[in-house]
């Protein structure tokens, strides 16, 4: 096999270049012949100054991920950087695209680092549930001081070259299409002068003197790291940067790297990272399909939602038109999406100059007509199956044959709606979440005719406006409500039961996700689809409204809300869900938080499970991707199916039948054989 390493010389610097796509992954072939190449490069005395680069879209991507859990075959990555470290001999990175986690380390390792303006680099690996495991957390503070290094290493978010530059993580920026040749002038420029390496460097010391810093950053992080091992792990690690001998820190490093490597976090982590990948191919539709040029957008209806999903394409460059019945409505959505925007500029997250760009494309519009030369058309009315086909009938009459039409359906029928209309084979579901500008899942429909363009087109439109998509069968609620459904009615069921409404809520904030049902409840508004008849009082909900509990914008729903949004049990909910316990002859009695969380999850790994054996979803890994990121379930998890399988199918089956829940075949099967989701 040819090595995916190979190296040309120029006079006396030997340029070292990798070409593995996709993304120049570090595996056992690379890491061999990069150890290699420095070893050539030291034997040979007409060579005296090293250029590393990479072929292809990026710089290395970091350590091949695919190599995770198998047994390791030499040489690793840290004997490979502390090789290229220790050459007297300059070794310049050349950087374009994207070096990441270990391409990063490998960054550090050499004695200076290159970038094109659009490189980015970064230290990923918490996203894996993981931390750097090659002397980054090492060398990056020793280089860059442990305040600067910090947010790379926790956060995992990876920084632009010129931002990278001014902390002093690269030395030159050099222009975009000149990076190998100035790379070589830049080596040589350093021949003869002792080479600076980041694994003596001093700037770890802030840490020293400052060694509060680290508590600060871990309370300015709660909220994003709770429940996750590795940013604390991550903390631990650039701390000992300071603390500690380079030598025992990454001793340090490495017992902390392995830990997370063999805990089931970084494992869910792993799984989630190629559940995403997997989600938005669809096994039956060729990678190669045709797609439909998006050139335009027309949206319908301008209320939170279509506001919400109107953002999403102005954001990425593409004009919409924005379709209201009533001028007020239309001037009113469009200024709260002025309003998102500019609170965004504020928050410094764009600039006024992309404000008004964003808003530059946006044309409002009471005519249908204007939606006749748009690509696409997404409705976000009124959930009415008459209004939709109204809608769609109308559609089809007026937007031009070949665009495809949509709807944002959270769990009406996509192929009845379909039906409206002489296209069948171009009508999609395109369920967003809301607020739908913010939440990163999208619920691709397929109904019985969509067309393979048609969603190849979709899916890869989920990529350019910052979707992760997965794609559904037509189900009721398809795969996400469908889900919760099952969730809810256990939550309604064990309030009824004697569980305090505030236990359910805790058991899934303790499990991990943001918030629990009836918190949701208060949140989105319990008087959603009120009746507005207080004498007519057949839910708890209604009863809540009849007494005014809207919610937290009421200051009351299930809870009582302070000023700052703290809630507390309510004595009037509890002596309502009470009486009507009562009214409905249901036993009261104490019931534990495992009882809780299993009745909550259980029943949605089996509604999942059902979803599997009709084909409703592609994979198990599909309905994770969903859950995760439509509905907050803890990424350290995995997602519902893959969580069920580290619990083990036999147990979960074991907890339904013992609460007198319903086990489909398909879960008693996966029990039997022993075997978890795949
Ligand atoms: N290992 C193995 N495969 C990888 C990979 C990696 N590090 N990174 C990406 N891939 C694969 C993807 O699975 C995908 O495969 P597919 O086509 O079969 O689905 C393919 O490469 C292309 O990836 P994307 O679809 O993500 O391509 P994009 O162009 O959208 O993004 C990227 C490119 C920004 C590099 C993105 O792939 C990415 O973020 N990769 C992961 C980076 C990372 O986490 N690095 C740290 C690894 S851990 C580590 O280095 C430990 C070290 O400290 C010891």
């Amino acid at each position: 096999m040819t090595s995916p390493i190979r190296t040309e010389r120029h006079d006396n610097v030997l340029v070292v270049i990798s070409d593995n796509p996709p993304v120049n992954a570090l595996g056992q072939a690379v890491r061999a012949g990069l150890k290699d190449a420095i070893e050539q490069a030291l034997s040979d005395d007409s060579i005296e100054a090293v250029v590393i680069r990479c072929d292809g879209q990026t710089f290395f991507a970091g350590a091949d991920i695919t190599e995770f859990g198998k047994p390791p075959v030499g040489p690793n990555l840290p004997e490979t950087l502390d090789a290229m470290e220790a050459s007297d001999k300059p070794v310049v990175a050349a950087i374009h695209g994207t070096a990441l986690g270990g391409g990063c380390e490998v960054a550090l390792a050499c004695h200076y680092r290159i970038a094109v303006p659009s490189a980015k680099l970064g230290l990923p690996e918490v996203k894996l549930g993981l931390i750097p495991g090659a002397a980054g957390t090492q060398r990056l503070p020793r280089l860059v001081g442990a305040e600067a290094a910090l947010p790379l290493v926790v956060g995992g978010n990876p920084i632009p070259a010129k931002k990278a530059e001014t902390i002093g993580l690269v030395d030159a920026i050099v222009a975009e299409d000149s990076l190998e040749a100035d790379a070589i002038a830049f080596a040589r420029s350093k021949i003869g002068q002792p080479v600076p390496r980041a694994s003596e460097g001093k700037a770890n010391e802030d840490g020293v003197r400052d060694p509060d810093l680290f508590d600060r950053f871990r309370a300015s992080q709660a909220r994003q790291i709770r429940g996750f091992d590795a940013p604390n792990a991550a903390i631990e690690a650039v701390k000992a940067a300071g603390e500690l001998s380079y030598a025992d820190g990454v001793k340090k490093e490495r017992e902390l790297f392995m830990k997370l490597m063999t805990g089931t976090q970084s494992a869910a982590m792993r799984h989630y990272f190629f559940a995403e990948r997997a989600a938005n191919k669809i096994d039956d539709i060729p990678r190669d399909t045709p797609l439909i040029p998006i050139r335009k957008v027309g949206v319908i209806g301008a209320g939170t939602m279509g506001g919400g999903i109107t953002m999403n394409f102005l954001s990425a460059g593409i004009p919409v038109t924005i379709l209201e019945m009533a001028q007020d409505a239309l001037d009113r959505g469009t200024s709260v999406m002025r309003k998102n925007y500019e609170n965004s500029a504020k928050r410094g997250r764009m600039t006024m100059e992309a404000v008004d760009k964003a808003m530059g494309l946006l044309t409002p519009t009471l005519s249908y007509d204007d939606l006749a030369d748009c690509d696409l058309v997404i409705e976000a009315v009124y959930e009415n199956m008459d209004v939709k086909k109204q809608v769609f009938a109308k559609l089809d009459s007026v937007v031009k044959q070949g665009a495809i039409l949509a709807s944002n359906t959270s769990y009406l029928d996509i192929d009845e709606i379909a039906t409206a209309t002489a296209r069948p084979g171009y009508v999609v579901g395109m369920h967003f979440f809301s607020p739908a500008n913010v939440m990163k899942l999208l619920e691709v429909v397929r109904g019985k005719e969509t067309r393979h363009d048609v969603l190849a087109t979709v899916m890869k439109l989920s990529k350019t406006i910052g979707k992760v998509a997965a794609v559904s069968g037509v189900c009721p609620g398809f795969i996400g409500n469908r889900m919760l459904s099952k969730r809810q009615e256990q939550a309604n069921a064990l309030i009824m039961e004697g569980a305090n409404y505030w236990d359910v809520d805790d058991v899934l904030l303790e499990f991990g996700f943001p918030m629990g049902p009836f918190q949701m409840g208060d949140l989105a508004g319990i008087d959603i689809g009120w009746h507005r008849d207080p004498t007519k009082v057949t839910t708890i909900r209604e009863a809540l409204c009849a007494v005014g509990r809207f919610g937290q914008k009421a200051g009351k729903g299930f809870y009582d809300y302070d000023e700052a949004r703290n809630r507390t049990p309510s004595d009037e909910v509890r002596a309502i869900i009470a009486d009507f316990a009562t009214k409905e002859g249901k036993a009261q009695r104490e019931i534990s938080k495992d009882e809780i969380r299993e009745r909550l999850l259980y029943p949605m790994v089996n509604e999942g499970a059902k979803i599997l054996e009709e084909g409703m979803a592609q994979r198990a890994s599909d309905i994770d991707v969903v859950w995760i990121n439509g509905y907050g379930w803890p990424l350290y998890t995995g997602g519902p199916m893959f969580w069920a399988t580290t619990v083990g199918p036999d147990k979960v089956v074991a907890g339904l039948e013992r609460h007198g829940l319903p086990v489909s075949d398909f879960l008693h099967n996966k029990a039997e054989a022993g075997r978890g989701f795949d």
